[in-house]
């Protein structure tokens, strides 16, 4: 059996990636799996918040280092393991495509808003993200920031005020806060107060599908079918498919098997922690992905950096000599995925 140290120093020589992904497997499969669905594992997962938080300040996300410097962060909070430091930080290695997941999902949701005359955004599991306060910074949309600590709409909107009092920001939308479990939908009557009838509305959603067991997306995307099919025009944005696709590690693993064997396993402990079976969230290629959202009616439109224009990603701390080559696997890899229902 391999053991965990050969596999994050990187000195396992391993050529296929499969085998990769099959240790990682029997890890994950030799944990105690949970049963317990979404909604009961919440309160383990709202503390990734923090340190998702962390990462936008580090990788100059507008507006999060304010954000982040309003808060404080507690040990006892965040969870500690090999991902997540005592700090409450998360590892070097998750730095670039978490960055480019934020700003792929964000070029896109300005996409629509610009180009659509579409009005209001639903996020769901927003947690700490600065997205919702810079978007009603610069349109006069409404924003609807949800997620489910039973504190999080006060504990948000109390830090979106001082954010906006040391930042200066005159706010040209409506932001709105509101506690919103995403599988249970308890607290949806409250949210559907805000949102349009016969509208369409741009949903989205950042770091949540991965965590979510099979049953509990399969809930989740009826739950976002049911929104958008009584207010037709509606899109759905996430980049959260593209980082579950486990080809991203085939190729990867070509420029630098030390960086790609990290990441996995960094991922897989992080898992771990959270009791969450990694053979259960990946899809193995991108078309299985396709598939599985196609299934559920939907019809997906990819977008990367090119057609949304932002900054690319700096990638500062992947190893000098394979940056570039590194980042733009990342950039190819991670992109927005836009689910319109297909009629
Ligand atoms: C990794 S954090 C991402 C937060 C934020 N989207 C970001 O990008 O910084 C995951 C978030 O999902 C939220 N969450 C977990 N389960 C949820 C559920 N069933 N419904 C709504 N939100 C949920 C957590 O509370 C947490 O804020």
């Amino acid at each position: 059996m391999v053991c965990r140290e050969e596999l994050v120093s990187g000195t396992l020589t391993i050529s296929p990636l499969h085998k990769v992904f099959y240790m990682i497997k029997s890890r994950s499969h030799s944990m105690i799996k949970m049963s317990t669905t979404m909604a009961a594992r919440g309160n383990v997962i709202s503390p990734t918040a923090i340190p998702t938080l962390e990462v936008y300040a580090r990788c100059g996300i507008p507006l999060a280092s304010t954000l982040l410097r309003q808060l404080r962060p507690d040990e006892q909070e965040t969870l500690t393991t090999t991902v997540v430091t005592p700090r409450g930080s998360i590892a070097a290695e998750m730095h670039p495509t978490l960055e480019q997941r934020y700003r792929t999902t964000d070029g896109a949701v300005r996409h629509f808003l610009r180009h659509r005359a579409i009005a209001t955004v639903l996020e769901v599991a927003s947690g700490m993200s600065p997205r919702g306060l810079a978007i009603v910074r610069d349109f006069p949309a409404s924003l609807i920031e949800t997620d489910i600590p039973k504190d999080f709409p006060n504990h948000k909107s109390g830090l979106c005020e001082k954010v906006k009092l040391i930042e200066g920001i005159e706010t040209l939308g409506s932001h709105h806060f509101l506690g919103l479990n995403a599988v249970t939908m308890e607290g949806f009557p409250e949210v559907s107060q805000l949102l349009p009838h016969d509208e369409p509305i741009i949903l989205t959603n950042e770091g949540l599908i991965s965590y979510l067991t099979k049953q509990d997306r399969d809930t989740y995307i009826s739950n976002l079918k049911g929104i958008m099919a009584s207010r037709p025009g509606s899109v759905w944005i996430t980049a959260d498919f593209s980082p579950m696709i486990e080809q991203f590690y085939s190729d990867i693993i070509q420029i630098s098997p030390g960086y790609a064997v990290q990441h996995a396993a960094l991922k897989a402990s992080f898992m771990e922690k959270l009791g969450i079976d990694l053979g259960e969230i990946n899809f193995p290629g991108e078309q299985e992905a396709l598939f599985f959202c196609e299934r559920h009616g939907f019809k997906v439109t990819k977008m990367g950096g090119q057609e949304l224009g932002f900054s690319p990603v700096s990638g500062n701390l992947l190893p000098p000599d394979k940056r570039k080559k590194l980042l733009d696997v990342i950039e190819r890899a991670i992109t927005a995925w836009v689910l319109e229902l297909r009629p």
